[in-house]
């Protein structure tokens, strides 16, 4: 819908006109900022009035579980000793300049568990309460106790998308390191207390990423989300990358017919038992040759991205605490913010980092001619199958593709240093710190052992 808003040139003058009648009311303030970031990203505008319309916030940088498919794995061995970046209130008042127009905020990012932030529940009761926006979260569910549920159903919290990769004890165990009792334990209780308090929210779904390990767990995922009445089951794919089966072939990019079986029968299943399944129809894996040539010049030419204009990120960071990589897309991180050094609580604050020129740089440089080297990367078409199927190579790549973003950027443009806001010149989590960092603790094992 919003996405159609922003391809009409007449639409958004329209709304243009219409946010500016709009009273700047808290909790309609979200409606006035989706007009305008709809006019600015129709105009490609490259410094823009409005704000984010998405925020994607790491309260914390840790989790409690190892799951084999997360990189979680990778970020131990380039961070043994991870800072833990736990959000209070204060920090969040921060970014209140540019939350409180925000029309969904999501909590979740990297191989961190939200829910670990002790603050979480007075967080979410104080952006509720005071804007009204969408909360959601992405989470394991084994941090979601007795207080933090009861804080969440009376805040009105809206969403939680569960992590629900294996429904037997034993291979939920063995793939997310957790105990699956405790998570249902959990279910059951937000769902009694839902039905005390008589409220619809939060709403819950659970997620499974398929690969040939976790096969036969779909239809048991299927019948947990009966028994604990969730919306819906989404299901998606597993994407290779530097965690404990990497080595193991586990994904159906290795067994296209089998992998599209499956999602049949997951379909078929839910059908029969009446369990939501999204997306609405099985997004099927395609044929491929075994064997990936990779051609950087097959990529989509015409595609739109709107993220620049519209999205803003704020991921965990591992090596120093209270700070945040700051980015618009899942690819690249663009900023790493000191958020107790670099004040962005009020618009005029806020400006510094919403139209820096490395932000103008990717609104110019997204889409149509003149794709900047990272947009090129994102666009090819073999990209996730290169993922999946040959994971040091896609690294290499991608962290190229990073390198000649910022250099490009730096021989475009000029811009003023910020107190706590460091304009990053590669991937943080790049491939060669991760395997300098694998050598030099084989190196030290040999030495000390
Ligand atoms: C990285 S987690 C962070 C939030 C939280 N700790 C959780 O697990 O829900 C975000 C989502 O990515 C999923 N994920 C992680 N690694 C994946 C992979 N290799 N393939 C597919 N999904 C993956 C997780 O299961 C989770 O649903
Ligand atoms: S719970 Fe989430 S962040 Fe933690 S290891 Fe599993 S997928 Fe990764």
């Amino acid at each position: 819908m919003f996405d159609k808003l922003c391809r009409s040139g007449t639409l958004t003058r329209v709304g243009y006109i219409a946010a500016h009648t709009l009273p700047s009311f808290r909790t309609l303030k979200k409606y006035r900022n989706l007009l305008l970031a709809a006019y600015s990203a129709n105009r490609r505008l490259p410094i823009i009035r409005n704000n984010p319309v998405v925020v994607r916030l790491a309260p914390a940088a840790v989790c409690n579980y190892r799951c084999l498919f997360c990189e979680v794995h990778k970020d131990d061995v380039l961070f043994p000793n991870r800072s833990q970046n736990l959000m209070t209130l204060e920090d969040v008042k921060n970014y209140e300049s540019f939350l409180s127009t925000a029309y969904s905020v999501w909590f979740y990012g990297g191989s961190a568990e939200p829910l670990l932030s002790p603050h979480f529940g007075e967080i979410a009761k104080y952006l509720k309460s005071k804007y009204n926006m969408k909360l959601s979260v992405n989470t394991n569910g084994s941090p979601l106790s007795h207080a933090l549920c009861d804080a969440l159903v009376d805040s009105g919290f809206d969403y939680i998308l569960l992590s629900y990769h294996a429904a037997t004890r034993e291979m939920y165990k063995h793939l997310m390191t957790g105990d699956v009792e405790r998570v249902d334990k959990n279910i059951e209780y937000l769902n009694r207390r839902k039905a005390e308090k008589r409220a619809k929210k939060p709403v819950v779904d659970l997620s499974i990423a398929l690969h040939r390990m976790n096969a036969q767990e779909a239809l048991p995922v299927l019948d947990k989300a009966k028994t604990f009445h969730v919306r819906a089951v989404n299901v998606s794919k597993y994407y290779g990358g530097r965690n404990k089966l990497q080595d193991k072939d586990v994904s159906f990019e290795y067994d296209v017919e089998a992998g599209n079986k499956l999602l049949d029968e997951i379909y078929t299943y839910g059908k029969q038992q009446g369990i939501r399944v999204l997306p609405k129809t099985p997004c099927y894996w395609l044929a491929r040759p075994a064997a990936m040539a990779w051609n950087p010049e097959n990529y989509n030419r015409s595609g739109e991205c709107l993220h620049p204009w519209t999205r803003l990120d704020f991921d965990p960071v591992l090596d120093e605490e209270n700070c945040h990589y700051v980015c618009v897309c899942n690819r690249i991180s663009l900023f790493k913010i000191r958020y107790r050094e670099c004040k962005v609580d009020s618009p005029e604050r806020f400006d510094k980092l919403w139209n820096h020129p490395l932000l103008q740089y990717m609104r110019t440089t997204v889409n149509g001619d003149g794709l900047n080297p990272m947009c090129i990367f994102c666009r090819n078409y073999d990209l996730g199958t290169l993922r999946n199927l040959d994971a040091a190579k896609y690294a290499e790549l991608r962290d190229t593709a990073v390198r000649s973003f910022f250099e490009e950027f730096r021989s475009k443009y000029q811009y003023e240093e910020i107190r706590g806001l460091e304009v990053l010149r590669e991937n943080p989590y790049s491939e060669e710190s991760f395997q300098q960092r694998l050598t030099s603790r084989k190196f030290y094992k040999r030495s000390s052992g």
